[in-house]
């Protein structure tokens, strides 16, 4: 169970942030800032981004630097760790009370388990940990009692919604009394496109998103909807709900960042300005909602408008087969995570088109022959071989996969 009552001011949380140099990352800094007696950031990680890592260490004065893809010497960065082992050193630190898992992709889980292992806090950003992990990281959170603290809007509208319903501190425990967890998605640049047109996306155009400023991986996922898929399972997997209690609502304002609906039909909903630092602070600094001047206000005496839709799966198919993955369970979701993966990067390099992706991942998919509890070693190697095997149709069929 978390301790209710906020650090006092002579102890700033230790925070380390896992993709220091991304979006979050970046964004997690800034919170840090705002609030020097309550949070200091004492390790940092990043992939290549050498440069933006040595001005952060420069800034913040860490203890741990870790550079998990590049190559350390000639960074100017003393002492730097590096690859995956030193993303797993600083999440498991002594020094390290919370840890933000704000890495992309597959790179999370492995770090989420260990500072779940070692008794850290931790802030997850990185949903495809609990996508691609979800039954070993939730089994380790509950056994050890540790809440993971959900970064992503959706996940943190919801936890803020259940406040004082029935599971106190806990997450990883259902709430009471609840028909539905509903999770609002912004539609992403193509919601009102048409698949003859969708057929022809370009990664720039993709990569424009209309209410979020993201990372390429996220982005492309919120215009194929995947990143709602990745979301309803980690909804799953934090909040102990089954899939039948989770819908998503397409909301294209992006004010609304969740709801839970009860068993009499009353509905909870939590709002505010789309800004990615309001749900990390929260995350850092629960149960306080701090003030932070540089937030942008809702302005509640001007007359807007609040547009809900049903999303549509034919033209944005990565949901259906990231619902059904979850459903089907066991090592289905990290073939999903792993070929999504492998797919957004291969229309990056433009080797596919836009539906190239959920063709990639169904495949992916329909050949996989499945394992219901998986342990970390069948997870690391059905990442591994999924990958393989969607770069090998890409380099092969690529041309196929594009029609
Ligand atoms: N951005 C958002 O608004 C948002 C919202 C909700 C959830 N999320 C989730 O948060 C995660 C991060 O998203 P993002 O948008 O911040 O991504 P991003 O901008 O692409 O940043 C990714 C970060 O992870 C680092 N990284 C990647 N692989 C790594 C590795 N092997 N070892 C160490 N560091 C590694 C990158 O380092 P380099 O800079 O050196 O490449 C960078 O710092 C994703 O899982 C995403 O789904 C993001």
């Amino acid at each position: 169970m978390e301790n209710q009552t906020s650090p006092p001011a002579t102890q700033p949380l230790r925070v380390a942030v896992l993709g220091s140099t991304g979006s979050i990352g970046t964004q997690t800094l800034d919170v840090i800032a705002a609030h020097p007696d309550r949070f200091s950031a004492v390790a940092l990680a990043a992939a290549r981004n050498a440069t933006l890592l040595a001005e952060q260490a420069a800034r913040f004065k860490p203890l741990l630097v870790c550079l998990g893809e590049g190559r350390v010497g000639g960074t100017g960065i003393e002492d730097a760790l590096s690859g995956p082992e030193g993303l797993i050193e600083i999440a498991t630190h002594p020094d390290v009370d919370l840890v933000v898992v704000a890495t992309t992709g597959a790179a999370g889980w492995e770090p989420t388990l260990a500072a779940i292992s070692a008794g850290k806090q931790v802030a997850l950003a990185n949903k495809e940990a609990l996508v691609m992990a979800g039954s070993v990281i939730a089994v380790e959170a509950r056994r050890r009692g540790i809440p993971l603290r959900p970064v992503d809007s959706e996940h943190s509208a919801i936890w803020q919604c259940i406040q004082g319903e029935g599971v106190g501190d806990s997450l990883l425990a259902a709430p009471k009394g609840v028909r539905k967890l509903i999770l609002t998605a912004s539609g992403g640049p193509f919601r009102n496109t048409p698949r003859e047109q969708m057929e022809k996306v370009t990664p720039g155009q993709a990569l424009a998103h209309p209410t979020w400023n993201m990372g390429a991986k996220i982005t492309i996922d919120s215009a194929t909807l995947m990143n709602k898929g990745l979301e309803v399972i980690e909804a799953h997997w934090l909040f102990d709900m089954p899939y039948e209690k989770l819908e998503v609502v397409v909301h294209p304002q992006s004010i609304v960042h969740s709801m839970i609906e009860f068993e009499d039909g009353s509905t909870k909903a939590q709002l505010g300005v789309p800004d990615m630092r309001v749900p990390i602070q929260y995350a850092l600094g629960y149960p306080d909602h701090l003030p932070y001047a540089d937030l942008p206000q809702m302005d509640w005496t001007q007359a807007f408008t609040l547009e809900f839709e049903p999303p549509d799966l034919d033209r944005f198919p990565c949901l259906g087969l990231a619902w059904e993955a979850g459903r089907k369970g066991g090592t289905y979701p990290a073939v999903l995570s792993a070929a999504d993966e492998e797919a957004v990067r291969a229309f990056l390099d433009e080797k596919i088109d836009f539906y190239g992706i959920p063709r990639l991942v169904e495949r992916a998919l329909g050949a996989h022959e499945p394992i219901t509890e998986p342990d970390l070693q069948t997870i690391r190697e059905i990442d591994r071989d999924t990958r393989a095997r969607v770069r090998e149709w890409t380099r092969t069929q690529g041309s196929a996969l594009i029609r």
